[in-house]
Order: C-alpha cells, then sequence, then structure tokens
C-alpha cells in the first residue's frame, strides 16, 4: 500500500503481521536480545522487509544498525526510512542519485491519547485536526497530523543532523479530488537547517493514506528537479 505514496526510484516492503522467515544478522539480534517480543518481532520483520527492499536495488543483504539518534544506516549510496505499528512494518529505500532523503511513518487511524495533539500542533494544525470530517472521508486527523510530523522528522534528521520539535513544522494537508482517503501534504519547516551540500531545507511535500485500519504517510525529496513525483 506505501508504495502508491513513492515515486519511481523508490522501493518499499510492507508486512502486515510477523514475518517468521525473517533472520537478524549477529551485531542487529544482540540490540534486542533482552527486548520484550514484541520489540523483537517488529525489528526483526522490519529488517526482513529491509533486505528484500535491498534486493530489490540489487544490492546484497546488509545489517541495518542504529546510528546517532538511531537513525538506520543504510548501504553507501542508499536512503531509507522504517516505520513499524500495530499489524504494520515497512522499510522505503532509494538510491541516492533517486532521492535525497525519504521519510515513512504509520500509525493505527485512531484518536490520539488525550492531551497529545496539543503538545505537538499549532493554532492552525489544531483548529483543522478538530474540524468534522465528512463521513465517506473518515479518519483521524489527529492521528494523520502525528504520523506526518513523524514523517517530516524522519525525513529531515537524516538530512540535516539537527532535532526538529513539534512545534518547528506547520503542516497543511489536501484531499485528493477522487478519494476522501488519501491526498498530500505541505510541511515548512520554521526553524529551517542546512542539507548535505549546504542548501537550506525549508519544508517538504509528501502524501497520505488512510486504509485497513491505518494512516500512512510519506515524504520522498528527488535528488533532481523534476524527478520524484509518484510513479504510481
Ligand atoms: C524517532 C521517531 C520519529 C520514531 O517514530 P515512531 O512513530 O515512534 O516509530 P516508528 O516505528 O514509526 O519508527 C521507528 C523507526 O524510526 C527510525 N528512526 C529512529 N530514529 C530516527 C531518526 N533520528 N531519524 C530517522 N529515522 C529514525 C528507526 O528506523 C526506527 O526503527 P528501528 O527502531 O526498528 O530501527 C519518534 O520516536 C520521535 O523521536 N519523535 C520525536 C521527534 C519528532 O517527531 N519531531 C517532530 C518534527 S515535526
Amino acid at each position: 500500500m506505501i508504495e502508491t505514496l513513492l515515486p519511481e526510484g523508490a522501493r518499499a516492503r510492507e508486512a502486515f503481521g510477523p514475518d517468521g522467515s525473517a533472520v537478524l544478522h549477529p551485531e542487529e539480534a544482540a540490540l534486542v536480545a533482552t527486548a520484550p517480543e514484541e520489540r523483537r518481532e517488529e525489528f526483526t520483520t522490519v529488517r526482513g522487509c529491509a533486505r528484500r527492499a535491498m534486493a530489490d536495488l540489487g544490492l546484497p543483504p546488509a545489517p541495518v544498525l542504529p546510528g546517532r539518534r538511531n537513525v538506520p544506516q543504510w548501504p553507501a549510496g542508499v536512503v531509507g526510512s522504517m516505520t513499524h505499528c500495530t499489524g504494520y512494518r515497512a522499510v522505503v529505500l532509494a538510491r541516492d542519485t533517486d532521492l535525497v532523503a525519504v521519510g515513512i511513518d504509520a500509525e493505527p487511524d485512531l484518536p490520539l491519547r488525550r492531551g497529545v495533539l496539543d503538545f505537538i500542533a499549532l493554532p492552525g494544525e489544531l483548529t483543522w485536526a478538530r474540524t468534522p470530517v465528512p463521513a465517506a472521508g473518515r479518519l483521524c486527523r489527529d492521528r494523520l497530523l502525528f504520523s506526518a510530523k513523524e514523517a517530516v522528522y524522519k525525513t529531515w534528521f537524516p538530512l540535516v543532523g539537527t532535532e526538529l520539535d513539534f512545534e518547528d513544522a506547520r503542516l497543511s494537508f489536501r484531499t485528493d479530488a477522487d478519494s476522501p482517503r488519501r491526498g498530500t501534504f505541505r510541511a515548512e519547516v520554521l526553524r529551517p537547517g542546512a542539507g548535505p551540500d549546504g542548501r537550506p531545507v525549508t519544508g517538504f511535500e509528501g502524501r497520505w493514506l488512510a486504509d485497513r485500519g491505518l494512516i500512512v504517510t510519506a515524504i520522498a525529496v528527488p535528488a533532481r528537479v523534476g524527478a520524484g513525483s509518484p510513479g504510481r
């Protein structure tokens, strides 16, 4: 399902339940040796997805270890992002000649816990999230906002290398004309930073969808002007 949010060049793999065939590299297994079973399973399944995405790019299977601030470390020349939530695990990878950064997030399509929306939302976002949604497009806007902000962070941090708080990005959403349960979003970064080439990073364009009880968001930053439009 996430591949419909991505441009050509990106390789997505996802799982809607545990993948008993996924195997960890020893360095990965050491990281979750004492973790609860649920964490071990999501960690293992999502790395199984990562290995399949590497194969899709023609790469040999490599461990995915956390770097600074837990950023996943990808093979040279590859950018990527991972997410897991109840009933869903996904990975997106791309050659850095196609994308300079990617960030994905998945959440259950359920209301946020009390108090979380006030913590993560700017005033305009709060108004939007609390506006009732027509029945055909029913989804938890507060959760969509949260997911998109997580995708922003997962795109931002590997690219810029500095922290980004929830109030540092202002999000706005559009719904596709042909479906009330998918669309686009724009994230304006209010505390811009610089990318690896020294150019300012001021915001991102993303896509979202709500399906199968999940909300999924994705941001893909094209490596060249003209690239990066969704291929499907
Ligand atoms: C790191 C964070 C974004 C993870 O999101 P989450 O919804 O809790 O969890 P998900 O399952 O979707 O994603 C987890 C994966 O994110 C990735 N991740 C962790 N830290 C990361 C970072 N600094 N940069 C990019 N990706 C990161 C990892 O691959 C991790 O999977 P793993 O633990 O199996 O290796 C979140 O916990 C967090 O710290 N958020 C606060 C910062 C933020 O969102 N600011 C808002 C800016 S507008």
